[in-house]
């Protein structure tokens, strides 16, 4: 912030003396014989004559603008619920810390599809299985869009394949990303093995840092080891190279990524309210902080990028980032794709990774130290299937069902990310009766389905043993056909947009 600060803040200083101190010391001065005041008070006079006329003028037109919006607001409220919408802010200042509470405490009074108003854009809020599960499987295609907010522009150098809009385009970008991440994920039992084997590694260190931290009974805060883990296992794959827990580099690269979250995501101000960047405010101070942020990770990533394209040898695939170029910069046939989808790519799946998979963890954690009897039975499993003398594999899942379901349970309880990146509709599309129109931003509270207590028993109690995990697979949003995929299942085509299976194979 503070590299951010001098040019953002000092347009405010200077703007300040320059103009409003000046005209208070003159109104202000009790001797009316100085020349200057003089000259100034008669300045005063003759632009108050032109000012006064023109603000009045402004201020009309904006409240006639204000009240053409409201207008139509009203019209669209015809066919869509949802609460009143205030003049300029909508209903910005009734979301509060939790958006996705509020948000299914509305549902409740208007129903699981309604509309609200964040500054000046109408946004559609789908809750519940029944309307999330309709748009995103029955209706893909045409929720697979992107709003065209300001803060999406700025991620990966513009080009970012997660935060662009459905395009012919967009959906060679998702089926070259998709088909590599299988390639080096879970592609067949080779690729599953070596993809295991970086996460064990990872595992193993973790457990060791975590040993020698807590030597001498010291307590510690896994936090930043939690990231480093989940970073290096992504950037293992990404770069063929995992990075030390004290590596500067590294540290810094992820001091940039836990900051992300704060201005991306559902409610960022200076999405729905563009006009906040015109003039000094801390919003804008945030979202240039947030550019700078962007910038700095791409340039990082793109700078290995550049790296493995000096040394690129088709015969020798060494990562992911080969792969990309690969498939991307030497494409044989026309992908519409040039050298900085490469670079965005990585950066895209880098920044996805990393921070998703670094909170589940520390949940994870978190909720084995807070229900040490959960703890107790998890090791007792894991020591009767696996025992002491090797790490859980793969082919012992199917023999871990408690394990299963502390994990989907920590993701069903938790729920993270409560609420989805904003999609937005690429036609007119009608949900649960209602017609949207196209290009309206929509919010998807994941939250609420995994919450419903119509669906749960205890939502808000956690119990890995509460539910079956076979159950559980099918009804977290997290799964593969609703979050992972947002598929066009009629024609069994390729999906439209998608979430990749988190490597981890949750
Ligand atoms: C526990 C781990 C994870 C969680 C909870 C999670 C959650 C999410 C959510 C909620 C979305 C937004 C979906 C939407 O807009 O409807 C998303 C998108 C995405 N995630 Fe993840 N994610 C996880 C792990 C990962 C990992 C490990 C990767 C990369 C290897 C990844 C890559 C992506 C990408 C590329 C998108 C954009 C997909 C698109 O726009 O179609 N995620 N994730």
């Amino acid at each position: 912030m503070s590299n951010v600060c001098p040019g953002v803040c000092a347009p405010a200083v200077m703007g300040g003396e320059s103009d409003r101190p000046k005209l208070l010391l003159l109104s202000a001065n009790p001797n009316p014989s100085s020349k200057f005041v003089i000259k100034g008070n008669s300045i005063l006079k003759e632009w108050s004559g032109q000012i006064q006329p023109a603000l009045v003028a402004s201020f009309i037109f904006l409240c006639c603008l204000e009240a053409c919006f409201w207008v139509r607001n009203l019209t669209l409220k015809k066919k869509l619920p949802g609460p009143f919408a205030w003049p300029l802010v909508g209903n910005a200042m009734q979301l509060g810390q939790m958006p996705h509470i509020t948000f299914s405490k509305l549902a409740k009074r208007y129903g699981n599809v309604y509309q609200i108003r964040l500054g000046s854009s109408d946004i559609v809020v789908l809750n519940g299985e029944s309307a999330i599960r309709k748009a995103l499987l029955q209706h893909s295609t045409e929720f697979a869009g992107r709003p065209n907010f300001v803060s999406f522009q700025v991620v990966s150098g513009g080009t970012s394949m997660t935060f662009t809009s459905y395009s012919k385009q967009w959906k060679m970008h998702r089926k070259i990303a998709q088909s590599t991440i299988r390639a080096f994920s879970s592609a067949n039992s080779q690729t599953k093995k070596s993809f295991e084997k970086h996460i064990a590694a990872e595992a193993e260190e973790l457990v060791e840092t975590f040993l020698r931290l807590s030597s001498n009974k010291q307590y510690f805060s896994p936090s930043h080891e939690l990231t480093v883990a989940a970073a290096n296992i992504i950037c293992a794959l990404c770069f063929g190279k995992r990075y030390g827990h004290d590596d500067p580099e590294f540290r810094t690269l992820l001091s940039k990524v836990n900051k992300f979250s704060e201005t991306v995501g559902a409610g960022s101000l200076v999405d729905v309210m563009p006009w906040l960047q015109s003039f000094p405010n801390p919003v804008r101070s945030m979202f240039q902080s947030f550019k700078e942020l962007n910038n700095d990770f791409f340039m990082f990533v793109k700078g290995k990028v550049v790296e493995h394209r000096q040394s690129y040898d088709p015969e020798f695939t060494r990562d992911m980032s080969d792969a990309f170029i690969g498939v991307i910069d030497h494409a044989e046939t026309e992908t519409g794709l040039t050298e900085a989808h490469t670079e965005s790519t990585v950066s895209d799946l880098i920044g996805a990774g990393m921070d998703t998979v670094s909170t589940a963890l520390h949940w994870m954690l978190l909720l084995l130290v807070k229900y040490p009897s959960i703890q107790t039975k998890l090791q007792e499993h894991v020591d009767k299937v696996v025992g002491r003398d090797r790490l859980p594999s793969i082919e012992d899942k199917c023999n871990l069902a408690y394990l299963e379901a502390f994990i989907y349970e920590t993701m069903r309880y938790t729920s993270f990310v409560p609420v989805t990146i904003p999609h937005s509709t690429t036609s007119d599309v009608t949900i649960e009766g209602l017609r949207i129109p196209k290009d309206t931003v929509v919010f998807i509270n994941q939250w609420s389905v995994n919450h419903d207590p119509q669906k749960w028993q205890d939502p808000h109690i956690f119990n890995p043993s509460g539910q079956r995990p076979d159950q559980q697979r099918d009804d977290l949003l997290y799964r593969e056909e609703t979050m992972h995929w947002r598929s066009d299942r009629k024609s069994g085509s390729v999906p439209d947009r998608c979430h990749f299976d988190p490597p981890t194979n949750f």
